[in-house]
């Protein structure tokens, strides 16, 4: 078994990649200037379809005009039962990253939905998976995703708690060699957040804890400081 961290994975930059499901939908362009100030690396996007969750949010237009006022790379995030008959739409309004969820994907679906978002130049590409699908659901995938997001929380809604189960998938995607981006996602805050790096996660999805903070520039650079000091420690 590989260590949780290696020469490739130490590579990994951290990224904090704040939840705008959290921010004042009524003045979007103002609360991406914020939280870009406050030091966000990525914006994380959450797209909802009310078919695969049970919650409606935002689709390509919303991106699009979030895309033309952020600084920051979209971390698109789909929760949407069609993630391959929307790529091109997701791809011309700016999404950097583009993630789907593998229980709308599974086995040798999944492969499609990566070429159909590689067909249309999304520069990173993930998979994700929710708290209860196991891990072995997304390793026919390692080899060409550039991310997996780990859900801690079933996805739908901001401000759950966070179910610490889930680690043991990070700890195994990084045992079996995935050296690409690992995400965390729901109940991220300062208490819940160490774990995750510790176990090899790189990038840390929050909303209500930034979104919520008095200090929002002291909470990223909090969580900044705790996930190098777990990954530094796990290092040993
Ligand atoms: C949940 C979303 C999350 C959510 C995180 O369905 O995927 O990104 O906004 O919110 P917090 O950090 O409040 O759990
Ligand atoms: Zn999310």
């Amino acid at each position: 078994m590989r260590p949780v961290t290696d020469a490739r994975t130490d590579a990994l930059p951290d990224l904090i990649s704040p939840s705008l499901l959290s921010a004042d939908f009524a003045r979007l362009a103002d609360e991406v200037a914020r939280v870009e100030t406050a030091g966000a690396d990525w914006l994380h996007v959450d797209v909802m379809d009310g078919h695969f969750v049970p919650n409606l949010t935002i689709g390509p237009p919303v991106v699009k005009h979030i895309h033309a006022v952020a600084r920051r790379p979209l971390d698109v995030h789909l929760m949407i039962s069609e993630p391959a008959r929307y790529a091109a739409e997701f791809a011309r309004a700016g999404a950097h990253v583009l993630t789907f969820h593998i229980e709308v994907a599974r086995g040798p679906a999944a492969h499609a939905v990566v070429r159909a978002f590689r067909g249309e130049g999304v520069p990173l590409v993930g998979v994700a998976l929710n708290p209860d699908a196991a891990i072995e659901s997304v390793a026919h995938l390692l080899g060409e995703v550039d991310l997996v997001l780990v859900m801690s929380v079933f996805p739908g809604f901001g401000g759950q708690k966070f179910m610490p189960e889930v680690l043991a998938k990070v700890r195994w995607l990084r045992a079996h060699g995935f050296a690409g981006h690992v995400e965390m996602d729901g109940g991220l805050n300062d208490r819940t957040l160490p774990a995750c790096a510790a176990a090899g996660t790189n990038v840390f999805v929050a909303g209500s804890a930034v979104f919520g903070a008095p200090d929002m520039s002291a909470t990223i650079a909090g969580f900044r400081a705790a996930a190098a000091r777990e990954r530094a420690a796990a290092r040993g």
